[in-house]
């Protein structure tokens, strides 16, 4: 009921043409104060967009997501768009299944490999930041995981530390692949396995590339003598894309 309310509240105040002047008052105010931060606000509001922003606004009420919503916008747009591309799919990373749900969503009929220790964060190096990741960081109980996706066909788990669990997609190729592994160690695995089996085209995200050490040094270290470019995204991803 106060939900309801509060709804309605707020859009008499987005929507009322007598508010429209103070609205752009506001809006000049936040950007103005956004900016000295080097922030900026966007707006997702064609319909298909806003479509993609109330899955990920769902799916964050229902499950722990770590990741902004832009962040889940970008994987969101990659796996609808590679859909035309040949190739499964996988995900290392996925701790409660929040981000693999948004890929589940738009996947089609291409299968979806998840990779997961489902245990928490394995050891990690001297490059990873242990103020920022520790070992068995994101523990959870791998039944609620598999629970929580199980009404999306042809998804597929892999327990256990990657690339140790790879063997099951080893002659398989991907047309996307999202990485969600923070460390130095599983980045630079994963770039290993999934590069050469990427079709033409196909896209690899990795989040944490601007915030995590261990994570930008592994991408960086990887595609210093490959064709692909790295393309930094809003917020903390990167993207490439197989030549
Ligand atoms: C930040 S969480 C993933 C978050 C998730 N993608 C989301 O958006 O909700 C990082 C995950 O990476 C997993 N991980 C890191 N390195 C791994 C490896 N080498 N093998 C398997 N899992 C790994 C951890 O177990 C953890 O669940």
């Amino acid at each position: 009921m106060i939900k309801h309310i509060f709804k309605q509240i707020i859009s008499v105040l987005t929507h009322a043409s007598i508010l429209s002047w103070p609205r752009k008052v506001l809006r000049q105010s936040v950007n103005y104060a956004l900016a000295t931060k080097n922030g900026v606000i966007v707006y997702y509001n064609t319909p298909e967009r806003a479509k993609a922003m109330d899955l990920i606004h769902q799916i964050k009420k229902e499950n722990d997501m770590l990741l902004f919503d832009n962040e889940a916008y970008q994987i969101y747009m990659a796996a609808k768009a590679s859909a035309k591309i040949s190739g499964d799919i996988a995900e290392v990373g996925v701790y409660k299944g929040a981000s693999a749900k948004i890929i589940a969503q738009v996947k089609g009929k291409r299968s979806l490999h998840l990779f997961d220790t489902f245990e928490g964060l394995p050891e990690i190096s001297k490059i990873d930041n242990p103020e920022q990741f520790y070992e068995g960081k994101f523990v959870v109980t791998f039944e609620d995981v598999k629970k929580y996706l199980k009404k999306y066909p042809n998804v597929f788990f892999h327990k256990g530390l990657f690339p140790q669990t790879a063997g099951p997609v080893k002659n398989k190729t991907f047309s996307f692949v999202n990485l969600d592994v923070d460390l130095y160690e599983s980045t630079k695995n994963c770039l290993e396995f999934f590069y050469p089996r990427m079709t033409k085209g196909g896209i690899i995200i990795s989040h944490d590339y601007i915030d995590a050490a261990g994570v930008k040094q592994a991408v960086d270290e990887f595609f210093k003598d490959k064709p692909e470019i790295v393309l930094e995204l809003s917020g903390s991803q990167c993207l490439i894309i197989k030549l």
